[in-house]
């Protein structure tokens, strides 16, 4: 039986990579001399924000150029630039559908927990006035590591005090249904079925997110 979900948030609640994305690139540019492209921003989505400066790094060629004290400083102004293009998200910046279906949920009294590597999750939960509906947050300054390892996603059904299959995790990273999976729950991919393929359920967008279709599927799943 289903008894709780764990969700991921950007792309999936809120779509915060553009915003990843616009500081990220302002950096590269200013700070490392690197124009990144959006094919370098597809490979930090879920990737925690020091790892995200190394793909960065590693893109430009620069890997080596900068000490340990640099890059902290390096991901502490992107961050600051960030949390700046942040501050003026509203409940109008949740994704299509999502709020109907967290609402769905709550009514049916399933435990939600958050499981995304974003360190500034709180600060977006509240900006989209989402904060009540989360039992739990992972913390991602908790975790040994990050998406794909199942760590988060199996913490986000610890905090539940439910067992992994009796979790279901949501996701559009590639990297985030293979933890969801990792943790032995059900996987809900959100975006490319091509990409997503080993979610046990797909949707298109956030928009034909169904509680019904995932309770069909969990329990084909489970029979
Ligand atoms: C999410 C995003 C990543 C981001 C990471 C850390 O997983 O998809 O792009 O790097 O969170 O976010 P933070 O807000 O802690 O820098
Ligand atoms: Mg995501």
């Amino acid at each position: 039986m289903i008894k709780g979900f764990v969700f991921d948030l950007d792309g999936v609640i809120t779509d915060t990579a553009r915003f990843h994305y616009q500081a990220w690139a302002k950096i590269a540019q200013d700070d490392m001399g690197i124009t990144i492209n959006p094919s370098v921003n597809e490979q930090l989505k879920g990737v925690s924000r020091m790892d995200s400066l190394n793909v960065i790094l590693k893109f430009g060629h620069r890997e080596n150029d900068f000490t340990q004290e640099q890059k902290e400083a390096l991901a502490t102004k992107k961050n600051d630039y960030y949390v700046e293009l942040i501050s003026n998200m509203t409940p109008a910046d949740i994704l299509p559908g999502m709020k109907n279906f967290l609402d769905e949920l709550r009514a049916e009294n399933y435990g939600m927990s958050l499981a995304s590597a974003s360190k500034n999750a709180p600060r977006i939960l509240k900006g989209l006035k989402l904060t009540e509906y989360f039992d739990k947050i992972v913390d991602p300054a908790s975790l040994h590591h990050g998406k794909p390892d199942p760590e988060i996603f199996a913490k986000g059904a610890e905090l539940l005090k439910i067992k992994p299959n009796e979790a279901v995790g949501l996701e559009d990273a590639f990297a985030g249904i293979q933890s969801i999976n990792g943790a032995g729950e059900f996987s809900v991919g959100i975006g490319d079925p091509k990409i997503l393929n080993e979610a046990d359920l797909n949707f298109n967008s956030t928009a034909e997110v169904s509680l019904a279709k995932i309770k069909a599927a969990y329990a084909a799943k489970h029979k």
